[in-house]
């Protein structure tokens, strides 16, 4: 399996509540590496424009309103299938539904509030990597 890249964001709802090593730790074990990692309070463009795809879903516009209304952590992770490697430990979108030792069973608070977000697709990683760093933040 080759070694690839994937997008994380580490959500408001685990900032405000320090788990941002926490959560990072997890990510680790599962044996993903953090290459590119900043804190940022994202602006309400950047929130829309990341979650464009979701602009006809009913929950965009609280979901922008979360995502805006603390500091986020972003990151750029790497490891063997990260994709899927990181999807699995972030567990299902509803906390309810998570499994066991999964991120989202064990911090998340609710469907919107579920502590992380990770790309879907090597596809949008690559376009999500490319919205929130330059490439010479990246250092694998
Ligand atoms: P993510 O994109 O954050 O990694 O999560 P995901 O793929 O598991 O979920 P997705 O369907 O892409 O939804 C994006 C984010 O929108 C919020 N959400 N709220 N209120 C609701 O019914 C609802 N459904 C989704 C969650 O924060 C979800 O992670
Ligand atoms: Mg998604």
């Amino acid at each position: 399996m080759a070694v690839t890249r994937t997008f994380s964001i580490i959500k408001p709802d685990a900032t405000r509540r320090n788990l941002t090593g926490a959560v990072t730790k997890m990510l680790e074990e599962a044996g993903l590496r953090v290459v590119a990692s900043k804190r940022i309070h994202m602006t309400r463009e950047q929130a829309e424009g990341f979650y464009a795809v979701h602009k006809e879903r009913p929950f965009y516009g609280e979901l922008c309103d979360f995502m805006t209304s603390g500091p986020v952590v972003v990151q750029v992770l790497e490891g063997e299938d990260a994709v899927k490697r990181n999807r699995d430990v972030m567990g299902a979108t509803n906390p309810a539904d998570a499994a066991e030792g999964t991120i989202r069973k064990t911090f998340a608070e609710s469907i919107e509030a579920n502590t992380v977000h990770g790309s879907d697709s090597e596809e949008n990683a690559k376009i999500e990597i490319d919205y929130f760093f330059d490439k010479d933040e990246i250092v694998g």
